[in-house]
């Protein structure tokens, strides 16, 4: 099969899938919407339990009968067995202190949820199965092919797309530097895996022979028909649908999308811990240069989750984490499926 034919092999008319963005923005409805219009809608449900999982992927099957994709955190979760925690405590404290909640104190951290979620995945079976961080067990992958899901992982460099090949993915999403959320980045230094979408794109589909799938930065057709023509076999975009209504953002964090007038973006690891590119704001300035304090994922972002609770209800977004691509400035506003019908549209033209 022509790389090119994989998403229609699985049934999914364009090119074009939603980024799974977890935390809140991937709701049923966007996921639905997405998948409706003819593209692959994606549930990120990295945070969720099993049962939230499960139950989002019914209300998902409630509003379409067309495949869409589930994408958890495969890797990177590690419960740290001694960190200083103290200075952090201390920062946020004032945090806390101004928005009137309770001082913040060391979580428990469970153990990694990843094993638990992956059930509740191989028992819905949805069409396709992505994920980030790192790289499931052979055995997993296995499960998921005998299952018959599609597998995709995430790869910011061409030594981790071959990785993930040798593991036998079905399919490459390549995230280049410009993308919003987390970097996926497993088996680089971070600072080297910066890649530029188009570059990467064009060193993967040399490098390896699985569909690659263009990610980060990508805002309008043009950009989409660019990275088709650098080879990818189709285009996955996050940002571009944060402030659709369908979106579950909360309305500061679609309010500081649509505020942002350049990129204003930074790469931090300020909320979680890991490296994640989002607009820059009062507690991403708040850490810039003590980046030696911040403890690792998950415990940061266990820490952080009060404090960003708080500011979405009291719709302040100095302390969120704004999560965007370096297209951040070109968002438009409208329905999803009327999102994707221009987006294909203005690609055609741009061909
Ligand atoms: C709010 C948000 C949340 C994200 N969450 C996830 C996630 O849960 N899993 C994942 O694989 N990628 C996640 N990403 C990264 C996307 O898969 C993708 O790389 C990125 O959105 C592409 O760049 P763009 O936002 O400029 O389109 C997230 C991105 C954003 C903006």
């Amino acid at each position: 099969m022509a790389r090119s034919e994989w998403l229609r092999s699985l049934g999914v008319e364009e090119p074009l899938i939603l980024a799974p963005m977890a935390g809140g923005p991937s709701t049923p409805e966007l996921v639905a919407a997405v998948s409706n219009a003819g593209g692959l809608g994606s549930l990120g449900a990295a945070y969720q339990t099993p049962e939230q999982l499960t139950r989002d992927i019914q209300r998902t099957r409630e509003l379409t009968d067309k495949p869409f994709g589930v994408n958890l955190f495969a890797g990177g979760y590690k419960v740290p067995a001694q960190v200083d925690a103290g200075p952090m405590l201390a920062l946020l404290s004032e945090v806390h202190e101004a928005y009137g909640l309770p001082p913040p104190s060391l979580p428990a951290l469970p153990s990694d949820p990843f094993p638990e979620q992956l059930e509740a995945v191989l028992e819905a079976r949805p069409a396709v199965f992505s994920f980030t961080f790192g790289i499931p067990s052979r055995e997993v992958l296995a499960r998921l092919r005998t299952r018959g899901i599609a597998s995709v992982g995430t790869a910011t460099t061409l030594e981790e797309a071959r990785l993930l090949v040798e593991a036998g993915v079905d399919a490459i999403a390549a995230q280049g530097a410009e993308a919003g959320g987390h970097r996926g980045t497993f088996a680089s230094p971070f600072e080297q895996a910066l890649v530029p979408i188009l570059e990467l794109v064009a060193g993967m589909v040399r490098a390896v022979s699985v569909p690659v799938i263009a990610s980060g930065g990508l805002m309008d057709g043009r950009d989409m028909a660019a990275a088709m023509k650098a080879g990818s076999s189709a285009v996955q975009l996050g940002t571009a649908f944060l402030t659709c209504p369908e979106s579950g953002a909360s309305e500061a964090y679609k309010r500081a999308i649509l505020a942002a007038k350049q990129d204003t973006t930074v790469i931090t690891r300020a909320f979680s811990g890991r490296p994640a590119r989002g607009l820059a704001n009062t507690f991403t300035s708040r850490l810039q240069g003590q980046e030696q304090l911040i403890p690792p994922y998950p415990l940061q972002n266990a820490l952080t989750r009060a404090m960003r609770t708080a500011g979405a209800k009291r719709g302040e977004s100095g302390f969120l984490s704004l999560w965007a691509g370096q297209g951040v400035a070109r968002t438009r506003v409208m329905p999803a499926g009327e999102l994707v019908h221009l987006l294909l549209e203005e690609m055609r033209q741009a061909q």
